[in-house]
């Protein structure tokens, strides 16, 4: 049993959606915590950071662009075993592929756009987490 910290990223179609409080609202449900949030549009600088494991990729320069394009709110949740679950709540990284009852599964949707506009962004390891959160927020301990 492992008290966690992720970092969660509401994207600018899920801000622009107005899916920011289901978002949350999913979090709190499952019972974790908020210790961080903020509403901001990220730079490339910090998204050149927080993106660096996919930089070269086909996909890189247009989710750059598409992250960077309006605002986002930005979360650290902590919990028992958040960094998982919370990847678990937020289902396949395609929304076509998340199962229903997920963030992606219930309200993604990806038909015809470039980047997978996917709502959200969970961190994937405690190592990333560490590194994300403080990225993102750099007066809070991963
Ligand atoms: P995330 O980092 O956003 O939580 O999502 P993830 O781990 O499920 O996906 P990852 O592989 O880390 O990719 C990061 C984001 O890049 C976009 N993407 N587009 N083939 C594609 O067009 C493609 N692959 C990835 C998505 O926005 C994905 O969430
Ligand atoms: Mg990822």
């Amino acid at each position: 049993m492992t008290i966690e910290r992720s970092l969660v990223l509401v994207k600018p179609d899920g801000f622009q959606r107005g899916l920011t409080g289901e978002v949350l609202r999913r979090i709190e449900a499952k019972g974790y915590s908020l210790v961080g949030l903020s509403i901001l549009t990220p730079t490339r600088g910090q998204l050149a950071e927080h993106y660096a494991e996919h930089e070269g990729k086909p996909f890189y320069e247009p989710l750059v662009d598409f992250m960077s394009s309006g605002l986002v709110t930005a979360a650290v949740i902590e919990g028992q075993d958040c960094i998982k679950g919370f990847r678990n709540l937020a289902g396949a990284t395609n929304p076509t592929d998340a199962a229903p009852g997920t963030i992606r599964g219930d309200l993604g949707r990806d038909w015809g756009l470039k980047v997978q506009q996917n709502i959200v962004h969970g961190s994937d390891s405690p190592e990333s987490a560490t590194r994300e959160i403080g990225i993102w927020f750099p007066d809070l301990q991963g």
